[in-house]
Order: C-alpha cells, then structure tokens, then sequence
C-alpha cells in the first residue's frame, strides 16, 4: 500500500476505535453508526484514550462556539468520518460556517454515505433544499466537505474560497491527529497561513507528544510497519516544541497539555461514570499510553471574543 493509502486508511482505524467507544456508552453519538456499521472489540485503555481526545476537543469547540455565539466558522482539517456536524445542528450549536477537508478518496466516501442515508442527509441544513454534491465535494447552506490535499497551500486556499470561508468571521480550526501526517514545513505553511489571513483564530490540535522516548520509537516503529510514516514527528517531540509551532508562526499564544494532564481535569463526574464501563486493568500502561499524546490550542484573538479563556480547565 502506498503511504498516502496508509494516511487515509488511518480514518478507518479512528473511525472504529470511535463507533467501539460510542457502543460501550463513552459518550453518545447517534449519527457514527450511519458511518460505520460495527466495529470490533477495542481495549478499555484505547476506549478511554478516545473518551479523553474527543471530550478534550470538544470541550474547547464548544467554548469557542459560546465565546462568539455561534456567529463563527469551523474548519475541520483531515475530518474524516467525524460528525460533530451532525451533533452541533442537534444541540442547536450549529456555526455560520462548517468546512470538512480530507483527500477525495475519503471525502467521496464520506458524499456517499450521506447521500445515502436519510437520517445524515436531512440534518443538512438548507434553505431551498439544494445540495450540490460532486463526487467528492459537497456543498450545502452552512456544511461543505471538501477534497483537498492539505500540503498544497494553493489548493487548500481555492477550496477554503469555494466554501465561501470568510477571513473575518472568527474560525476554529481542528486538526485530530493530522498534522503528523505531513512533514513540519507543510503544517507550518498552514499555521502560518491563518495567523496571516485570519483575523480571529483558534486552533485545535491533538496528536503524538514525547516521541523521542522509548515507547514512542515503538510507536513510530508500528505505524511505519504498516507503511504509514509519521514525516511530522519532529515537532511532536515535547510539550514546547507543539507550543512553537504556533507562537513562532506569528500566533498570540499557545498551550499544551499531555492527555494525562487533560484527563485529570475532564468534569470528574463523567471520568468515574465512564471508568465504571470496562475494568482497566493496566492504569500504568494507560498512563503512559496518554503521556504520548497531547491537546494544543492557539489563538490569534483579532476581535477580542475572549479567546485567551478557553482552555480545558473550563470543561464542563
Ligand atoms: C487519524 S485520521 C483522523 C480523522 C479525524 N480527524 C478523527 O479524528 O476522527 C487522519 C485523517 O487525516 C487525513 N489526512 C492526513 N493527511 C492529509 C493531507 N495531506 N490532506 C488531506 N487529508 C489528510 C486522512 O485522510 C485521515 O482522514
């Protein structure tokens, strides 16, 4: 397989290791059924180690949504399967603006499974009830999911264009284990790319951190079995190196915290809910498991929305 293959087919894996977790009542999404069918059994470490990436990021995006009221865009970059479209439009949290980018094999997927699926398809908002669907790109009233290789600047611009993405409206951007899939100077390029053109800014990333120790070279040595490489590790390193990122791209600020530090202070009532699922055998494999990830956000705060206070000490 070919090492962009191996990059989407990381979707797949994402994709399950959610559906598993939503089955077993880590949190609840009614719509990643419709995305994936069924998935196979996951262990409790890799469940809770999902609860941790989605409740983090989510915590954050509905900060965001609340600090501008809604009255935003988001930017999902390398989406995937991911359908907080679908959850923000049923809780009534739905942005100005919602763009889903990934490469067209897995976006035309993604086009496929909503145009086939009634319950997808008509929680799409629209005013005339048009969506104008190719075989990879969709474009509807406030929802545009679109093909797009993220290390052409150009191409990611033109797409952003044809979403009708405006550059003064405030934008999350999410990144959910992406950005190590391509090496740092193409990641800088868009990071650079925002603080440039975006007056109002927040950013989102979750992937690998403390890389240069013995169970990342392990993890490394896993994902370059199966053909996928990991081009960005050098800026997975430390906590300080995925904070430069940002702030020597011209970001105001930014922080990092490994998963443990963001799961000691998820809301404790959900951490003893979900910890009574599935007994976990390994708490120091787990661990350590989370000291190899990590939640950065950044922002550029142009309009003054309050964006220095969202942070996942304010989770709820
Ligand atoms: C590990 S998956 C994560 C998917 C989703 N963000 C989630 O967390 O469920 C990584 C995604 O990034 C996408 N991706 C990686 N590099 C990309 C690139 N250069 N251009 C577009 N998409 C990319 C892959 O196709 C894949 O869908």
């Amino acid at each position: 397989m070919a090492s962009d293959d191996a990059i989407r087919a990381t979707n797949d894996e994402a994709s399950m290791c959610k559906r598993f977790a939503v089955q077993q009542g880590y949190w609840n999404d009614p719509y990643i059924k419709y995305f994936i069918r069924s998935s196979d059994r996951k262990p409790p470490d890799i469940n809770r180690g999902y609860f941790a990436r989605v409740k983090g990021v989510h915590c954050l995006l509905n900060q965001f949504l609340q600090a501008t009221k809604c009255k935003c865009q988001v930017v999902s970059l390398g989406a995937g399967y991911d359908t907080t479209y679908w959850n923000l439009q049923e809780s009534n949290m739905q942005p100005e603006r919602y763009i889903e980018m990934d490469f067209e094999n897995v976006t035309s997927h993604k086009c496929h499974f909503i145009k086939s699926r009634k319950p997808l398809l008509e929680k799409i908002a629209t005013k005339d009830g048009e969506i104008r669907f190719s075989k990879t790109d969709l474009h509807a009233d406030n929802y545009h999911i679109v093909a797009v290789d993220l290390r052409n600047l150009i191409e990611v611009e033109t797409k952003l264009k044809e979403s009708g993405f405006d550059n003064d409206i405030p934008t999350i951007f999410i990144a959910e284990c992406v950005l190590v899939y391509m090496e740092s100077e193409k990641s800088n390029a868009i990071i650079k790319w925002i603080a440039d053109n975006v007056k109002t800014a927040y950013f989102v990333n979750y992937e690998q951190v403390n890389m240069g120790d013995r169970f990342g070279h392990v993890m490394l040595d896993n994902l370059r079995s199966r053909q996928c490489g990991l081009p960005g590790t050098d800026v997975c390193q430390t906590i300080d190196t995925q904070q430069n990122r940002f702030t020597s791209q011209g970001w105001t600020s930014a922080e990092a915290w490994d998963m443990n530090t963001v799961y000691s202070n998820l809301p404790q009532k959900e951490i003893q809910r979900i910890e009574k699922l599935e007994f976990l055998d390994e708490r120091e494999s787990f661990e350590q498991l989370l000291h190899h990830y990590c939640l950065c956000w950044a922002y550029i705060d142009g309009a003054g929305v309050g964006l220095e206070n969202i942070s996942v000490v304010n989770a709820t």
